[in-house]
């Protein structure tokens, strides 16, 4: 259910647009060239190497207005993600902000939560290594995780609320 990589633009940024051929055709000029080596940086772009870790997003909103349950979930993730996954979710140089559309509910659901917990996770998105399980984090106490991780998300605009409702 989870896509590492999304799809390529169907073209290169600078493509010229192909309907309009530009006056008088020269058969090898600077312009095309140019274009040539766009297009190859952007095939290197698209290619199958996991996405570089996306520095955060500049200010994110924090975790203010939290129900009794998405607080519970902060206490339990400052004390067993945050190390990795960063406070308030932004992400660390040991593992990925929560805080990005890679994480939207439509793409992570709330079982990959539960999952990467009990299972841990095989790197695939990133360049981080891989998540080991996280013993003791009980099941309820992932459900806490995840409230105040789409909390976090739906405050700083990563799901609008007509898409998903976080539980609690
Ligand atoms: C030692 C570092 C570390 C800790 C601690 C950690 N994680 Fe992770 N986690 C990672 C890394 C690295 C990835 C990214 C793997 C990838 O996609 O390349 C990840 C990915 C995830 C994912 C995405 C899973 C998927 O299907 O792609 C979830 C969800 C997650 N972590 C939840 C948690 C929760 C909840 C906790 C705390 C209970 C936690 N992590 C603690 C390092 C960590």
């Amino acid at each position: 259910m989870t896509s590492s990589c999304l799809p390529p633009p169907r073209k290169a940024p600078c493509a010229p647009n192909a309907g309009t051929p530009p006056e008088g055709r020269h058969p090898a000029t600077v312009a095309s060239l140019l274009f040539v080596v766009a297009a190859l940086l952007a095939l290197v772009a698209c290619g199958e190497t996991p996405a570089p870790h996306d520095p955060a997003p500049q200010a994110i909103a924090g975790s203010a207005d939290l129900s009794d349950a998405a607080r519970q979930g902060k206490t339990v993730f400052d004390t067993n993600c945050a190390q990795c996954h960063g406070p308030e979710a932004t992400g660390t140089n040991l593992g990925p902000t929560f805080i990005d559309r890679i994480y939207h509910p439509g793409h992570h659901g709330d079982a990959a939560f539960h999952l990467a917990v009990t299972r841990g996770v095989r790197q695939h998105h990133w360049n981080f290594g891989n998540m080991l399980p996280v013993p003791g984090v009980t099941e309820t106490q992932v459900g806490q995780i995840i409230c105040y991780v789409r909390h976090l998300q739906l405050t700083n605009n990563i799901f609008k609320p007509t898409e998903y409702q976080p539980a609690c």
